[in-house]
């Protein structure tokens, strides 16, 4: 059998996914593998339709696909983003066709999940018999049982190759209604609102002023008595994605920082902004690849929240009501920025006055958020992801990632169970005691009483 992996990490070869792929082909000398760096070489393949092709070609002609590509910032790198929207735009859909495929990935398994929907949702858009995922930790290979793991999934990958298994799909298409959206004048009822001083900034893709999102972006800045600044995320000079060269894990600076324009609009620019409105078009399954670039890149900062105590609100153009997966990505930028998630505006109601609005009210909350400083409880969404980086930049990524390390102790990151006091000392009074019936039998009759104690005493007295 033919394999085709299309290698999704910047890095080339010298990758850690693709050392599992080696591995595998090591494993299964009775098969072809061929590895196509297709990250690496994006700038290539963008300018290049016949080394494009050339790739295209190597799909039609292979027996099965392996998408083998390293986490970047909840999804796939934006290099490996750009290629799937350049099969797109190149109507290069029909070569991945009914061809099986599977989806390695390594990663710390931090919003794994996400960038596997993702990609199991394009395969299915490219109507590819989708066998499955493995989501490995990055040195997953290093442990015996992993591997045989591994082996299993890549054996079942064959197995289904070879006896023509029906694949799931997951995935329905999406449906796209066509809409024009016509923004009005304020209603009489609307008026101008003043920023009270409050800096907000619009961030988008979009570079047409006629799209629905350009309109959604001039009638969001109509709403304001004063003039609200939009940059254009194609304006700034950003020499290309991440490399993942890991050099900022010391101190935070990325080895493009002198060559282009990118630190300085994230370190200064939006770092400065008290509301952030980031708006952009839907493409394929995420936003553009462009966005992707920009979020990848503002890994400089490694683990560290650096737009904080901000309001963020966003436009969107596209069927996002259908990608569940994108909006719990969107959802969790600012969670994990310490920031507040105040509404996402989308043109999907296919009605000009409820959008119209839903952007005037949102434009209100983000400035009545603002002045009140309030922030939404954490959820799942950065309670969960800030506790795997924890663990990781304590531990067995500390001397790559020193300046997340230095933040993390400053900042009461370190938050691990056993340095709470009165939770060691309930253990050590409570877990003896229980192993005696009689004891446990009064200790759950009155546990619920005695666990709402400490908050009742707070209704109780709640000028305190
Ligand atoms: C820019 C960047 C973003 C990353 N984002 C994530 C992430 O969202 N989740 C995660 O678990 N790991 C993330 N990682 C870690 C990589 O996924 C991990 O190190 C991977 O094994 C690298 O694989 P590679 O050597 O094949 O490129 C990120 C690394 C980089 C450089």
């Amino acid at each position: 059998m033919k394999i085709i992996v299309l290698n999704g990490s910047p890095k080339g070869i010298e990758s850690a996914t693709m050392q599992y792929i080696l591995y595998i082909q090591k494993k299964f000398p009775q098969h072809e593998f061929k590895i196509l760096n297709i990250a690496q070489q994006i700038k290539k393949l963008e300018k290049s339709d016949e080394k494009f092709q050339e790739i295209i070609e190597e799909v039609k002609n292979s027996d099965g696909i392996i998408w083998g590509f390293p986490l970047y910032v909840m999804l796939v790198p934006s290099q490996y983003k750009r290629f799937i929207e350049l099969v797109a735009e190149r109507n290069n859909e029909d070569a991945f066709k009914d061809k099986y495929t599977a989806v390695l990935t390594t990663s710390i398994h931090f919003y794994d999940h996400t960038a596997i929907n993702y990609m199991n949702a394009i395969c299915d858009d490219l109507e590819m018999k989708y066998v499955g995922s493995f989501s490995a930790d990055m040195f997953d290979l290093m442990i015996p049982k992993k591997r045989e793991q591994l082996i299993l999934f890549v054996e079942n990958l064959f197995n289904a190759i070879e006896n023509k298994i029906p694949t799931t799909r997951k995935n329905l298409p999406l449906i796209k209604h066509p809409f024009e959206y016509v923004p009005e004048k304020l209603e009489k009822e609307e008026e101008k609102i003043d920023t009270n001083g409050k800096k907000i900034l619009i961030i988008t893709d979009s570079v047409d002023r006629s799209s629905n999102l350009g309109k959604m972006i001039q009638r969001f800045q109509s709403c304001f008595s004063t003039i609200v600044e939009v940059i254009n995320i194609y304006d700034l000079n950003i020499k290309g994605g991440c490399l993942g060269c890991i050099q900022c894990g010391y101190d935070n600076i990325c080895v493009y920082k002198d060559k282009d324009e990118f630190t300085e609009f994230w370190s200064v620019t939006l770092e400065s902004a008290d509301i952030l409105v980031f708006a952009g078009n839907i493409v394929d399954r995420y936003l553009s690849s462009r966005w992707k670039m920009v979020f990848d890149r503002s890994f400089f900062n490694g683990h560290i929240p650096t737009l904080r105590e901000k309001q963020f609100g966003f436009l969107i153009s596209g069927p996002l009501g259908q990608i569940a997966n994108l909006r719990q990505i969107i959802e969790s930028i600012p969670e994990l920025e310490e920031s507040n998630f105040v509404d996402i505006i989308t043109d999907e109601y296919a009605d000009s006055k409820i959008i119209d609005s839903l952007i005037y009210n949102l434009a209100k909350n983000l400035i009545m958020l603002s002045q009140s400083g309030y922030k939404k409880p954490q959820t799942f969404l950065s309670v969960g992801g800030n506790k795997i980086f924890r663990d990781a930049v304590y531990g067995r990524m500390r001397f790559v990632f020193q300046a997340d390390h230095r933040y993390y102790k400053e900042h009461g990151f370190y938050d691990f169970p056993h340095n709470d006091k009165y939770a060691k000392k309930m253990n050590e009074k409570f877990i003896p005691l229980t192993q005696n019936e009689k004891f446990r039998k009064i200790f759950y009759s009155v546990l619920k009483t005695e666990m709402i104690k400490p908050l009742k005493s707070i209704v109780d007295n709640p000028d305190k």
